[in-house]
């Protein structure tokens, strides 16, 4: 960290009572998101959830799920938390998977097997293309860097969601993957899951489903009545899903899972070596130790809330949701982006010289709200819990209030550009 001090390493230890105190301090500059004032980075299920997260990691939080040989816990808890995801996302006969340590591991990994079959199969895979809608997360420019590929970013339609027509002009026989997000980060909205898997499936190519933040809450909401699309295995042309446990999964960070339709495929994601004195290596993902903890965590999560508590959760965020939308609509001068169905939403001003958002951000922040920004078109970015329910109200009465200030001209500048990360 640039910006911090250099310290040297202590002579001596100190207490735990005196170092836990001093950690409390550094972080009551933190964004406040025990009492649902910030919609980013963090999800907050309610106090009970978190506690069995933390309890569960901490009885593993020493175990080793690179060595499934001496925790046969950790390998069954690991096919169990598989095993439920397939059951969710309807993975067929034969579908499989792995835990990864979060969203871009999993993506990482579905990229990186993509390519390796590519290259079984006989192509040079230097910059080998991966053709994506506008919106999708940047994880899979990491990849494509990591693994010498080239990202084909296609703009998206009017309603913010992938343009299949235009995806399927930018293919080229370059091209080995497609991707499609069940929601996109930027703007919440589903693309057109079933459009580009027949997309896929006309071309030969490899659609990945990135539900790093709806795979373990669309499936719910749709069993409560959301009109949610097919967006997973159901449908023939999806080949891998990276959806994530420690998002609406509620569990403990460094959580995350990614699925493929079968097994060959998975093997060429799977890493064997033995050319060094220490024995052979087998590992699955990009990690090497893999905490127990967050596989611990994943596991006692899922079971304790199970598919009704999951269900509840995803009513509560899902309402809270379009009550907040409703409101924001009202407001003269503010409008909600595009048709989200599920937790995350955005908003932008239709007078962005006399109202400009991110100056609303901005007085929205001086409030304690910590949210997230989009560029296109400029606007705010929330991404809901469960806890937002109770603050949703205090939210809307800010906004009103930061809109107020900004249109008198009291606004500040707030920050001049969104940065995600
Ligand atoms: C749609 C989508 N994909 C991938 C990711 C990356 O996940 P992670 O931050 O866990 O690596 C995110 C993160 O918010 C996301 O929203």
């Amino acid at each position: 960290m640039t910006d911090t001090p250099r310290t040297t390493f202590p002579e001596a230890g100190r207490d735990w009572e005196t170092l836990r105190s001093e950690m409390l301090e550094m972080g009551s500059e933190d964004a406040d998101w025990r009492s649902g004032r910030t919609a980013v980075y963090v999800f907050h299920p309610g106090d009970d959830v978190l506690q069995v997260a933390k309890e569960a990691y901490a009885l593993y939080q020493s175990e080793n799920a690179l060595g499934p040989a001496a925790f046969p816990s950790l390998r069954r808890m690991e096919a169990e938390v598989v095993s439920m995801g397939l059951d969710l996302l309807h993975g067929p006969e034969g579908a499989c998977g792995n835990m990864t340590s979060g969203g871009t591991e999993s993506i990482l990994m579905a990229v990186k097997t993509c390519r390796d079959q590519a290259r079984a199969r006989g192509m040079d895979t230097r910059d080998a293309e991966i053709v994506v809608p506008r919106s999708t997360h940047l994880a899979f420019d990491k990849a494509a860097r990591y693994f010498d590929l080239k990202m084909v970013r296609v703009p998206v339609a009017d309603d913010f969601r992938a343009d299949v027509g235009a995806m399927a002009e930018a293919v080229s026989d370059r091209t080995i993957m497609l991707v499609g997000s069940a929601p996109c980060f930027p703007y919440g909205v589903i693309d057109p899951i079933e459009a580009l898997s027949d997309l896929a499936l006309e071309r030969d190519l490899w659609l990945h489903v990135d539900a790093c933040v709806g795979g373990y809450f669309a499936p719910f909401a749709r069993m409560n009545g959301t009109p949610v699309p097919a967006f997973d295995f159901e449908l023939p042309g999806v080949r891998s899903i990276s959806a994530d446990l420690h998002k609406y999964g509620y569990a403990a960070k460094g959580a995350s899972t990614v699925f493929h339709r079968t097994e060959e495929q998975r093997q060429h994601q799977i890493f064997v070596c033995d050319d060094w004195p220490a024995g052979g290596m087998t590992t699955p993902t990009a990690a090497g130790t893999r905490p127990g903890g967050a596989v611990a965590g994943a596991w006692a999560v899922m079971n304790y809330l199970g598919v009704e508590g999951y269900r509840a959760k995803a009513k509560v965020v899902t309402d809270t949701r379009q009550r907040m939308m409703d409101a924001i609509d009202a407001m003269p001068g503010l409008y909600t982006i595009g048709d989200p169905k599920l937790g995350l939403f955005t908003y932008g001003s239709e007078d962005p010289d006399a109202l400009p958002i991110f100056s609303v951000w901005g007085q929205l922040k001086a409030r304690g709200w910590f949210t997230g920004l989009i560029t296109e078109p400029p606007g705010i970015h929330l991404m809901l819990s469960p806890s937002h329910a109770e603050a949703c109200d205090q939210y809307l009465a800010d906004l009103a209030d930061a809109v107020k200030k900004v249109r008198e001209g009291g606004g500040g500048g707030g920050p001049t550009k969104a940065t995600y990360a």
